[in-house]
């Protein structure tokens, strides 16, 4: 076996060696510079499934966020225990939990009925799992590559058509140009999703966050017509400080260790 066929299976050796007393956020992040750091285009299958697998055996406490129904009586209060309340959260927040050139991890937490509105990712790979809760979620693929004057816009094919992702569902994965780049989430219950964006949007790099508004096609099933809007007037999103397990950063890992 050559060096460069020994560099490939690194990472299935790493899944399949012990975590050696890792977090689990800890052996995401170690995982995503493997698959991630300094790489050239998209990552294969196996390494989409082993990232998979890893975001699927994530729970709240993972990601310093208790995701347990507060009792009725108690107080509204941000945190307990050294986690995050998630379900005392009254607005939409954002838990920023790291960021390179090459990837970002952060969790989105809602509170029931918030809505993030349509947008994009522009040239990423988006890995998402729900901690708790359950999440109603529109997905939509560009059907004719968008038109980007004067606004970006043109016509999308439906992806998912409000579906419904909970905690025991496994994360799902959207590539640049399939499965559904552009999406909707609607909180049905308080919840959270954990997110890894590959890479992490930049206005500087051309990989700037778009928002659409949509017109359905009632004579063509499955199609809408998207239009780029401003960042909506009402959508607010707070940030949170991560309050999990230390990520220890390491700026030359090279996936051996
Ligand atoms: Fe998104």
């Amino acid at each position: 076996m050559n060096a460069s066929e020994l560099i490939d299976i690194v990472p299935f050796i790493q899944e399949r060696a012990p975590a050696m007393g890792r977090s689990k956020v800890q052996e995401l992040y170690d995982a995503c510079s493997t698959v991630f750091s300094g790489k050239e285009g998209f990552p294969t299958l196996k390494q989409i499934r082993w990232l998979r697998e890893i975001l699927d055996d994530m729970e709240p406490a993972d990601v310093g966020i208790d995701g347990s129904r507060s009792p009725v009586d108690e107080p509204k209060i941000a945190s307990r225990g050294g986690l995050i309340l998630g379900q005392a959260l009254t607005q939409m927040t954002y838990v920023h939990i790291h960021e390179c050139d090459d990837f970002s991890m952060g969790v989105f937490c809602f509170p029931a009925g918030a809505k993030l509105p349509l947008h994009d990712h522009p040239g990423m790979v988006v890995l998402s799992k729900v901690l708790y809760g359950s999440v109603s979620v529109r997905s939509y693929d560009w059907f004719i590559t968008p038109s980007s004057r004067p606004r970006k816009g043109g016509l999308v094919k439906v992806e998912a058509d409000d579906v419904v992702l909970q905690a025991q569902s496994k994360a799902s994965v959207l590539f640049p140009r399939s499965g559904g780049n552009i999406h909707s989430f609607t909180a049905l219950t308080p919840c959270a999703i954990l997110d890894v964006l590959a890479p992490p949007y930049s206005d500087e790099l051309g990989r700037p966050c778009t928002y659409f508004s949509e017109t359905p096609i009632p004579s063509l099933s499955g199609f809408s017509i998207l239009e780029e809007i401003d960042l909506p007037e009402d959508l607010v999103v707070a940030g949170a400080p991560y309050l999990g397990p230390e990520l220890i950063l390491d700026p030359d890992f090279d996936g051996l260790y």
